[in-house]
């Protein structure tokens, strides 16, 4: 089987020797006030070594285990070891092993959907071989780009999705437009036909595109809902590993418009802010949830049954859109290895942040869910929001055209003579 999961990255590279932006919101609605604390939460609790939290769920009696052991009351010199201790992952693999024992636990296994079982089955494993990446590093294009990349986009995408991926590139993921540098690209302004209606082979499809654009990450693995979260973890671990330097990650869904100025501003804002309070390593903003429950209706595709995941969700930013920093990412590589893989991806981030004791941000400009009734229509509203959640890829191009179009006072705006886009 084939399958795939791919991440296309479009570094943005600023220099951030440009001058601050003198930008004033004239919307206080998108202002975020609680950017670096969350006042409108109250604290949550750090309930989840709890055990009446766990009764007989399949994945809580998985990661009980886990968490006792890094518990920092019950075992203090485990967790002083640090976060790169390599006996995470024996530690997961064991909690696995010994839960195989349990005649309980095999009980329950039997019981769970036929879907959910098939996650079972897959869930340690978590290496698996990349297909396709950029030739170029992260962050390093040229020799004289000596800042690191303000923003990395990480988009998920399937295989299938040229179409939402070339709309991308067209529009809010485009090199150049902030200098106004042009790529050189065959790009049209038409959207491209979906290669599968031409029946062609579509891995070397794939290749020509990565091998042209060369912002594909591409791993071996099926291209399913419940794999979707190992594309968040394999992403942290090639983030890592690639020593990528972007200062803050954009990881989103291939249905969505971003108004890049205007996150590219807020991000620049909270910058200095955030590295003079030290908390950067802490940065995840989004449409934050708060206290959800799995959803137990099970013709839903996010049917999680009671005897598989009991509780409610920790607090996690909506997936369709996120920003953290690259200092987050690096940190949720390590600790997503004493975390088991959990089927619904935004929720996995959330379990890995509760644990990191880092807490996701809510800012209202996060359109995940759409806009809120009739907003949509108002003027400008598209310039109000950072970003918003589903849109097809020809309202994609529709959308940035009609952003472009005011594009010049952006760039008054922010001033950013100094700045350059580029694409890996
Ligand atoms: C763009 O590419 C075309 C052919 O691929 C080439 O003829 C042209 O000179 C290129 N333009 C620039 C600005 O590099
Ligand atoms: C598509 O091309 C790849 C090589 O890039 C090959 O391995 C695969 O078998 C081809 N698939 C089909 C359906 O022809
Ligand atoms: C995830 O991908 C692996 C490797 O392709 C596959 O064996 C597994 O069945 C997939 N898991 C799910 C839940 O689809
Ligand atoms: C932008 O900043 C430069 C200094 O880097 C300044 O000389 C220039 O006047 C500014 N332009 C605008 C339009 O504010």
């Amino acid at each position: 089987m084939l399958l795939l999961f791919f991440y296309a990255g479009i570094v943005v590279c600023m220099r951030m020797t440009g001058v601050k932006a003198p930008w004033t919101p004239e919307n206080p609605q998108f202002v975020a006030p609680g950017t670096l604390k969350n006042k409108g939460f109250a604290p949550l609790a750090r309930v989840f070594w709890r055990n009446d939290l766990h009764k007989e769920a399949f994945w809580n009696q998985l990661q009980l285990p886990v968490d006792r052991h890094f518990n920092p009351i019950l075992h203090p010199s485990a967790t002083k070891r640090g976060l790169r201790n390599s006996r995470f992952e024996s530690m997961v693999k064991r909690s696995f092993s010994e839960a195989k024992k349990q005649e309980d636990m095999r009980q329950t296994f039997h019981n769970l959907p036929h879907h959910i079982q098939r996650f079972v089955n897959h869930m340690l494993r978590r290496s698996y071989p990349i297909i396709l990446q950029p030739e170029r590093q992260c962050g390093a294009q040229e020799q004289n780009e000596k800042k690191p990349p303000l923003l990395l986009f990480a988009i998920k995408t399937a295989e299938l999705n040229f179409k939402n991926r070339q709309a991308i590139r067209q529009s809010w993921g485009k090199a150049g437009w902030v200098a106004g540098q042009k790529r050189n690209s065959s790009v049209g302004e038409e959207v491209g036909e979906n290669p599968n209606d031409l029946g062609v082979n579509i891995s070397e499809l794939l290749k020509m595109e990565s091998k042209h654009y060369g912002d594909i990450l591409q791993w071996d693995f099926e291209d399913t809902f419940f794999n979707l979260t190992l594309k968040d973890v394999l992403f942290w671990r090639w983030f890592s590993h690639s020593h990528c330097r972007a200062v803050f990650v954009f990881k989103g869904d291939d249905d969505i418009f971003v108004n890049t100025p205007r996150l590219i501003t807020y991000l620049w804002d909270q910058l200095e802010t955030l590295q003079a309070n030290k908390i950067l390593k802490d940065f995840m903003v989004g449409e934050v949830i708060e206290a959800a429950t799995p959803d137990r209706a099970d013709k839903s595709k996010y049917f999680i049954p009671e005897s598989f995941y009991s509780g409610s969700y920790p607090r996690y930013p909506g997936g369709g859109g996120v920003v953290y920093s690259g200092l987050l990412a690096q940190r949720l590589n390590l600790m997503s290895r004493r975390v088991h893989l959990y089927p619904i991806d935004d929720v996995y981030v959330g379990m890995c942040m509760t644990r990191l004791n880092a807490f996701p941000v809510h800012h209202p400009a996060f359109l995940t869910f759409d806009f809120p009734g009739k907003e949509e229509k108002q003027p400008c509203s598209y310039h109000k929001i950072l970003l918003v959640h589903k849109r097809s890829p020809e309202q994609i191009v529709r959308l940035w055209a009609d952003l472009k179009q005011t594009q010049t006072q952006f760039l008054l705006l922010l001033n950013i003579t100094n700045t350059r886009i580029w694409e890996i």
